[in-house]
């Protein structure tokens, strides 16, 4: 009788990066140095790193020998070639602007086409694309589905949008207040979380009923192909990359972070079939980002994304990447740890609001856990709550809290071995078995917007040495 099989990396190492174990007392005096903001650590302090799975991919040996192809001319190079070719193949949309990450795809589309007062509906909008819609004056909307912000719900695609909260908006500002309308592939906001293909097909058809364009976030694109033919009827037999161009088919264009499911360490692109907006974008382009063949990045970088667009698609490395996050997920819900259910796309998401039910969400339950997982193991975590998306009322100062205190353990891309997962599940109970004992935080500072990034605090408490 053969035993099931497991799930295994289907890569070997060829370069390895040492990772540096500290104590407990020093971890604390890093933190309170950092003011308790895990984005003021340094790396090398870190022992396990989750802040992102943006830009942390390991390379493969065809990406390092696609840097070396790179071609350096300023315009016309090769490489712009191959990488056009490379995001043509898989999104499908006439015209392709290179930028040197997403934040700078967003600014150029919205900069463009966003008046101030407009509304720009999303699923839900990541930090820096809500910063980028608001900047331009415009309102970023949410309208995730309602078991999008049930953390415990298992529905399959907690990343839908709210079709029906959709027709209502446009029915009460009116299509031409309305530029464009986003959808986040996956919701990462809203905890890694897939949109089916149903639900990307029937918010397509209501924006062309009402000549609204409609633009994919795709920064994990493949992720999302996948969960779909795991998880949507009618999937199973398809092919991943075929199941992105029908995804990308629904849309009128896309902003892309490269560092994701690009499997490079920067870069980006903005990509649309709309010809004019296309000829604005683009001069915008030169005057902050670079000519139209690089944007803001080098040959190589181009070269490395040309490859690693189409390495992600491949269904071992997809198989692998989701059972990683499947795992992990299964392992910490199996202690008892409340989570997003069912785990998505490229990290677990667990519920600080059910984890610490005794810390109000004013008092910033989730910079508690992100606190107490980088004391009791050296893991970085990031916070995805009030401090993220709070702000304090402009009239009485008190804190308006997010709809979710959420923890994100985000898995960079082919970097931590299984072993490494098993040292983070139990960094994870260990803080578990403590949590009656841990309690809140409060700002002692903090910049008006993406606030998250620098602010310092102070704990309510006293953290254990
Ligand atoms: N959209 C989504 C859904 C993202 O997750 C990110 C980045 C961006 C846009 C912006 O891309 O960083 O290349 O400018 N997310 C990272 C994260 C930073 O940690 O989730 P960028």
């Amino acid at each position: 009788m053969t035993r099931p099989r497991r799930i295994i990396e289907p890569f070997r190492i060829k370069v390895v990066e040492p990772i540096r174990l500290t104590t407990r007392k020093e971890r604390l005096a890093h933190l309170v140095e950092a003011g308790y903001n895990v984005f003021k650590l340094r790396a090398d302090d870190v022992l396990i790193d989750l802040l992102t799975d943006s830009g942390t991919s390991a390379m493969s040996a065809e990406q390092w020998s696609a840097l070396m192809l790179g071609d350096e001319s300023y315009a016309g190079s090769r490489s712009w070639y191959r990488f056009e070719a490379a995001v043509k193949d898989i999104f499908g949309f006439r015209h392709v602007i290179p930028t040197h990450q997403g934040r700078a795809a967003e600014r150029i589309l919205f900069s463009t086409v966003c008046r101030p007062g407009q509304v720009v509906p999303s699923n839900t909008h990541f930090d820096t694309t809500r910063a980028n819609v608001e900047a331009t004056g415009a309102v970023a909307m949410d309208l995730p589905v309602p078991e999008g912000l049930v953390p415990a719900d298992l529905h399959p695609f907690k990343g839908n949008m709210d079709v029906g909260a959709l027709r209502t908006l446009i029915a009460q500002e009116g299509a031409a207040q309305i530029p464009l309308c986003m959808l986040t592939v996956t919701n990462n906001t809203g905890g890694g979380q897939p949109v089916s293909m149903a639900n990307i097909r029937e918010v397509s058809e209501v924006c062309r009923t009402h000549g609204i364009p409609l633009y994919l976030d795709a920064c994990r694109f493949a992720e999302n192909a996948f969960l779909i033919k795991q998880r949507e009827d009618g999937y199973a037999d398809r092919g991943v990359k075929e199941i992105a161009r029908e995804m990308f088919s629904w849309a009128d264009g896309c902003t892309m972070s490269a560092k994701k499911d690009g499997l490079a360490n920067i870069g980006g692109f903005l990509a649309s079939n709309d010809d004019v907006l296309t000829r604005q974008e683009e001069n915008l382009l030169i005057l902050t980002e670079g000519f139209p063949t690089y944007g803001g990045l080098a040959g190589r970088d181009l070269d490395a994304i040309a490859v690693g667009l189409q390495e992600v698609l491949h269904e071992d490395y997809l198989t692998y990447r989701i059972e990683v996050i499947r795992y992990l997920g299964e392992h910490l819900t199996n202690g008892g740890i409340p989570i997003v259910q069912p785990p998505g796309g490229h990290a677990v998401y667990v519920d600080a609001a059910a984890f610490l039910p005794h810390v109000p969400p004013a008092q910033l339950p989730g910079q508690s856990l992100v606190s107490e997982f980088y004391l009791e193991g050296g893991v970085r975590a990031v916070e995805i709550g009030t401090t993220m998306f709070g702000h304090p009322d402009p009239v009485t100062g008190e804190e308006v809290t997010a709809r979710m205190e959420l923890v994100r353990l985000a898995i960079p891309r082919r970097v931590y071995t299984k072993s490494q997962v098993d040292y983070l599940v139990d960094i994870t109970l260990d803080v578990w078995d403590r949590r009656e004992r841990i309690g809140g935080f409060r700002f002692v500072e903090q910049a008006p917007v993406l606030r998250h990034f620098t602010a310092r605090f102070e704990p309510l408490y006293e953290l254990t040495t």
